[in-house]
């Protein structure tokens, strides 16, 4: 009888740079899974049919990238509470029938920043630069690890002050414009969750908040410098950082919850950023 090998994949649009196909092929390699995973570009307006279609065909689960993570929330029969809070999904998982929808960019976030970067965020200052649907997903996670505040800067500032309001409840988040983040605050973390450096923008990052001993992490990555981090290591900072430990981390959690394990990050980390420069 022929081995039936397990099928997930990354959903997005366009998708052909993702770098989930070779991270979990790392992954399954690492710890003996037989797994096959595709890269499926999906437009729009055929989301809703591609998950059915690759759930009918006994696919087992997918990452779901840029646009779709707040669409695909409806497709789930059953959210994790962090998924439901972030207000969006990257994971998804099939089982008897039913659809699970998961959002592990946040844990991957805090493991690259406390776990791989060795960061102490306990009674820090963090602020995040943008409040779109990337920092809805990763202020619940930095909360929890007790900073003593968490300012969220926004050109749009009624969105900011959307987002601190709605967590609010879970620690202390202020919301600015970017003209107005106190320059009296020690920032040790400064996080760009704007997609303003995707476009090749002037970008509108506010070189005051920077200061000694800061980090700069950008939830983006490139092959080269980011604008972000290239703009962190001019201004002073004392690590620019861009968010590949962050793509590892969240793959991995991914991995986990469908393969029940946990593969080793370093490894995958060191491989996919030496085969990226
Ligand atoms: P994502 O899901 O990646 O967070 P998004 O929800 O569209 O994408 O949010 C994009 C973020 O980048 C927003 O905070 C946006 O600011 P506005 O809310 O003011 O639109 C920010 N952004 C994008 N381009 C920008 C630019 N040129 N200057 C400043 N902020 C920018």
């Amino acid at each position: 009888m022929a081995t039936v090998i397990d099928r997930y994949g990354v959903m997005g649009y366009p998708v052909s740079h993702s770098r989930s196909p070779v991270i979990h092929r790392l992954f399954a390699l690492q710890t003996n899974q037989n797994i096959q995973y595709e890269l499926l570009q999906v437009a729009p307006d055929k989301l809703d049919s591609a998950v059915a279609q690759f759930q009918r065909t006994g696919g087992k689960g997918l990452n779901i990238t840029v646009p779709h993570k707040t669409e695909v929330l409806r497709l789930a029969d059953q959210l994790s509470e962090r998924a439901h809070v972030a207000g969006a999904v990257n994971t998804l998982m099939f089982q008897d029938g039913s659809v699970f929808g998961d959002n592990t960019d946040g844990i991957g976030l805090m493991r690259d920043l406390i776990g791989n970067l060795g960061l102490n965020l306990r009674d820090s200052h963090i602020l995040i630069l943008g409040a779109g649907g990337a920092t809805r997903g990763i202020v619940a996670p930095l909360l929890e690890s007790k900073p003593a505040s968490l300012s969220i800067a926004n050109r749009t500032l009624s969105k900011a002050r959307e987002l601190a309001e709605q967590f609010s409840s879970a620690g202390p988040v202020t919301a600015y414009r970017f003209k107005e983040i106190p320059s009296s605050t020690r920032f040790s973390l400064i996080i760009n969750a704007t997609s303003a450096g995707l476009s090749g923008e002037a970008p509108p990052y506010p070189a005051a908040a920077i200061s000694a001993g800061c980090v700069c992490y950008d939830l983006s990555y490139g092959l080269t410098p980011t604008p972000f981090s290239r703009w962190a290591a001019q201004h002073g900072a004392a690590r620019s950082v861009m968010g590949w430990g962050m793509l590892v981390e969240q793959a991995a959690e991914s991995f986990h919850l469908w393969r029940g394990v946990r593969p080793n990050t370093t490894a995958v980390l060191k491989q996919i950023s030496i085969s990226a420069s």
